[in-house]
Order: structure tokens, then sequence, then C-alpha cells
């Protein structure tokens, strides 16, 4: 099915002992950041996932506490800390997953864009050191504005002849996890089997749920559509409001996120059944990125389904429209930063 299967369905006494049937392959993965409000709940999902082995915290400070503290949960996967620029290579070295949720959040006021200045040199640090150290990694790129820093770290990667298209994901899923939480509560569905594919980009009118393509399928007044695309397009400045300047989405992200390293490692493991949305080079409209669902496989992005973007209704299509032009802006300014240094 295309039900992600980090929900309630998956055994949750697995998760929480280790009783854990031996897997066939286990996983590496890095959280760059980790020491954050992101960082730290998703180390700990991180941590009861039984496909993990080892678990790789890197930040520049406040690191070797977290990974001491997780490291006592009775699961397989042996936490490390690294702490600063010096300790980057080696966290990096032999990781299958790197997830980089490391940077500034938003305050009251704030757009995504205005953490550009600060986090666009922290992704562009980090994913030289990704290149450098493990160029065949899938790697999740969390830290806003997503909509630019994913072409940052493409042309990071192309300067050092380590880009594989395939294998670099903009974390998009907490639009989707929203937007299933959203679309199930107003219509009244089983949580488990709501599934709205969101497109577009990860900021303001980019995030573009398509409710027109809900499973199971559902239908909506126009009223609905609108009032559910503008709670799922505003529904991380709602926490950014209400965190009241302590920062932006952590708990929901972390959970989105570790979702989406879940699907990633499923898809490594063989696993011939993983779809996800995510914000990836794409030909799928005349922008060079676009956010999608795709299938995942062994080797990244095994294809992209295009069939989501066929037979929108108007709403849609008009939306669809409307966002190339702010996303399309906001990628270049990540492709000019980054052919801009000296
Ligand atoms: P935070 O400030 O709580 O944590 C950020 C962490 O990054 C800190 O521990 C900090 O020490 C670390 N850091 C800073 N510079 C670093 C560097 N050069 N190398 C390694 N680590 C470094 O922020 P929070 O709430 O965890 O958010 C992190 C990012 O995630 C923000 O950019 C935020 O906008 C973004 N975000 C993305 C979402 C998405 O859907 N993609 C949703 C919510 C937040």
């Amino acid at each position: 099915t295309l039900r992600a299967s980090f929900g309630p369905k998956r055994e949750v006494k697995q998760r929480f002992t280790n009783q854990l049937q031996p897997q066939a392959s286990t996983f590496k993965v890095a959280v760059l950041g980790a020491a954050g409000g992101i960082g730290q709940p998703l180390a700990l999902l991180i941590k009861m996932s039984p496909l993990v082995s080892a678990l790789h915290l890197y930040d520049i400070a406040n690191v070797k506490g977290v990974a001491a503290d997780l490291s006592h949960c009775n699961t397989p996967s042996q936490v490390l800390d690294f702490t600063g620029p010096s300790e980057l290579a080696n966290c990096l070295k032999g990781v299958d997953v790197v997830v980089i949720p490391a940077g500034v959040p938003r305050k009251p006021g704030m757009s995504r864009d205005d953490l550009f200045n600060i986090n666009a040199n922290i992704v562009k640090t980090l994913v030289e050191a990704v290149a450098d150290n493990c160029p065949d990694a899938f790697i999740h790129i969390i830290s806003n504005p997503v909509n630019s820093t994913v072409p940052i770290a493409a042309e990071v990667l192309k300067q050092k002849g380590a880009y594989d298209p395939k294998k670099l994901f903009g974390v998009t899923t907490l639009d989707v996890v929203r937007a299933n939480t959203f679309v199930s509560q107003k219509k009244n569905l089983k949580l488990i089997d709501v599934d709205v594919p969101v497109v577009g980009g990860h900021a303001g009118i980019t995030i573009l749920p398509l409710l027109s393509k809900t499973r199971p399928s559902t239908t909506f007044t126009d009223e609905e559509v609108e009032e559910l695309t503008v709670k799922i397009q505003n529904a991380g400045t709602e926490v950014v409001e209400a965190k009241a300047g302590a920062g932006s989405a952590t708990l929901s992200m972390a959970y989105a996120a570790a979702r989406f390293v879940e699907s990633s490692l499923r898809a490594l493991d063989g696993d011939g059944d993983v779809y996800e949305c995510t914000f990836i080079q794409s030909e799928l409209t005349e922008l060079p990125f676009f956010a999608s669902r795709v299938k995942l496989g062994k080797n990244g992005v095994e294809a992209v389904i295009s069939a989501d973007l066929q037979g929108l209704t108007q709403y849609e299509e008009k939306a669809v429209e409307a966002l190339k032009e702010e996303l399309m802006a906001s990628i270049k300014k990540g492709v000019d930063f980054v052919h801009k240094q000296p």
C-alpha cells in the first residue's frame, strides 16, 4: 500500500524493547544539529528504529550529554557523539543516511526566507563535509528555507563532483503529516488510511496539498478546500506564534523526519513499496526542483509519481501556476549563493 509505515500499525512493542528480531541489514545514520530542538527528539525516534546499527550525533555544542542520555535506551543502535568541525569527518565516514536539522529556527514575524543568511552557510559547510566523507549517502535537508537550502546542497555537491540528484532530499514530510491530520479530523476519516500528497515546495503558498488526490477518495466543498489548504500552508507559522519566540515546530518535525528516515532505511533494505513526498531535483514541471510523491529504492528516488499532477482540479491547477514564481526565486537564490562565493 502507499500508506507510510511510520504509524500506529507498526509493532510498537518492537520499538520499546530489546527483544528485536535480528535484521538482515542495518544502517548507520548521522544527525547534524543533533542537540537542537528537532535534533534531540529526532535522535530519540531514530534510536528506536530496528533498522539502525549506529547513530552518529553531531553538533557544535551540547551533544555529549544528548548522546550519553540516549545511549542508555535498550535498543540495538550504538550512539556516538561528535562535537565541532574537527570531529565532523569521523561522524560522517561510512554513514548511509545523513539528516541535517542544523541551523536557526523562525521567531514570530519571520518567514522561512529570513533564515537564509545564517542557514545557507551552515548547510553549505555541512554538505561539503558530506561530499568529502560519505558521498553515497542519502542526504535529508531539514534546515530552512528548504526551497533554497536543497539547491545550495545540490550546487555544493556538483562542485565536489559528488552530486547524485536521486539521493538529495528536502524534507517536506511534515506538510504531509499535517495534511493527513487535518483532513482526517475535518472529514472524520480513520487517520491511518489518510494520505494527502503535498507538492511544490516548503514555504507559504509553495506548499500545495493536492486534496483531490486524497486517499481514500474523498470529496471536499470549495470552502473546505480553501480552509484546509490555508491551514496546511500556515501550520508552521501557527506553531511559531504559539511558541512565542521559543522557536518553531520541533516535536511534530522530529516525528515527520523520523518517518522519512525510516522510509529511506526500508528502501535501502530492499522494500519495494516505499513512497514519500519530498523536494527533489525534478522534471515534473519546468522548475529545476519540485516536491512530489516519489518511489524510494536502494539508489534513492526510483520514480517520480507524475500521475499526482494529472487531472487536477481548477483550484489546484491555478495554485500550481501561482507558486512557481516564488519557488523559482527561492531556488535561484540558493544556486546564486553558492556561485557568488569567493
Ligand atoms: P534549534 O536552534 O533548536 O537547533 C539547531 C541546532 O543546530 C542547535 O543545536 C545548533 O547548535 C545546531 N547548529 C548550528 N550551527 C551548526 C553547525 N554549523 N553545525 C552543526 N550544528 C549546528 O533549531 P530547531 O528548532 O531544531 O530547527 C532547526 C532547523 O530546522 C531550522 O532551520 C528550522 O527552520 C528547520 N525546520 C524545518 C522544518 C521542515 O519542515 N523542513 C520544520 C521545522 C523547522
